[in-house]
């Protein structure tokens, strides 16, 4: 990792820049990263804000051998290892609002939109977006109550080559173990590292809404509700709100 390493000033997005990289024959471990990104893209359909200096805007060319149903796994394990690089370099108690968000406290700091390509049974290749909110800056209205930057929150003004490469180095050091045992190894660190257990949320499920608290994630990294009524269920995908 980082051995090829693609740098702009400004794109419109690393993410639609790795996919371009990749579909050329770009290698394992290519990462692509920017200063500003003028259409940043979020998950569900959604943009990500991305300020010129204001963040670590970055994509990473995966081309591991696993299936399409092990892949969305991996998002999981980024949120892993990026919760503890910022954990360990500023001691404060980040934690991942299922499935890969990360918050403090009511804020969110950083994304990761994970997309493959590829059949069934082999993707070809898999692109990990990582976006980390690292200064301060003025938010558009609508994520003004939701979106916060590191600097708010540390003592310090936040390095970005630090985070990078915390970051970097932590990822490779456990990708060969989640490539091959999966997620299975790193489900307790998850859920220790997951938003607190009887956090109230709602989940959206295309459209409906339910109503319940956090329990946990199981094996497969799909997220444990508690229902109102006292029933458990499991949400594989979607969206929750705390
Ligand atoms: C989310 O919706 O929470 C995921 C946000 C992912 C944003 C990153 S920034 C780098 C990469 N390029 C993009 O256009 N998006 C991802």
């Amino acid at each position: 990792f980082g051995s090829n390493v693609v740098y702009f000033k400004s794109i419109d997005s690393t993410q639609t820049k790795a996919h371009e990289l990749a579909r050329q024959g770009a290698k394992h471990g290519t990462i692509v990263i920017a200063n500003e990104q003028t259409n940043g893209k979020g998950r569900l359909g959604r943009s990500w804000f991305s300020n010129e200096g204001k963040g670590i805007w970055m994509s990473i060319l995966l081309r591991p051998s696993f299936s399409y149903n092990e892949a969305p796994q991996i998002t999981l394990f980024a949120s892993i290892i990026l919760t503890n690089a910022l954990r360990s370099l500023y001691g404060i108690d980040i934690r991942i609002k299922w499935p890969n968000d990360l918050y403090f406290e009511k804020k969110k700091i950083a994304g990761i939109l994970t997309e493959m390509h590829g059949e069934q049974d082999q993707i070809h290749y898999l692109i990990i977006g990582i976006g980390i909110n690292t200064h301060k800056t003025k938010y558009p209205l609508e994520l003004k109550q939701k979106a916060g930057s590191l600097e708010e929150f540390i003592n310090q003004n936040p390095k970005r080559i630090e985070i990078l490469c915390k970051f970097l180095e932590q990822f490779e050091k456990n990708y060969e173990l989640f490539h091959q045992k999966g997620f299975a190894p790193f489900f307790d660190e998850y859920n220790q590292l997951l938003l607190k257990k009887g956090t109230p949320i709602v989940v959206t499920q295309s459209t409906s809404f339910i109503y319940g608290q956090i329990y946990g994630v199981d094996e497969n990294g799909y997220l444990i509700v508690k229902k109102e009524n006292g029933e458990m269920i499991k949400v594989v995908s979607g969206d929750i709100t705390i």
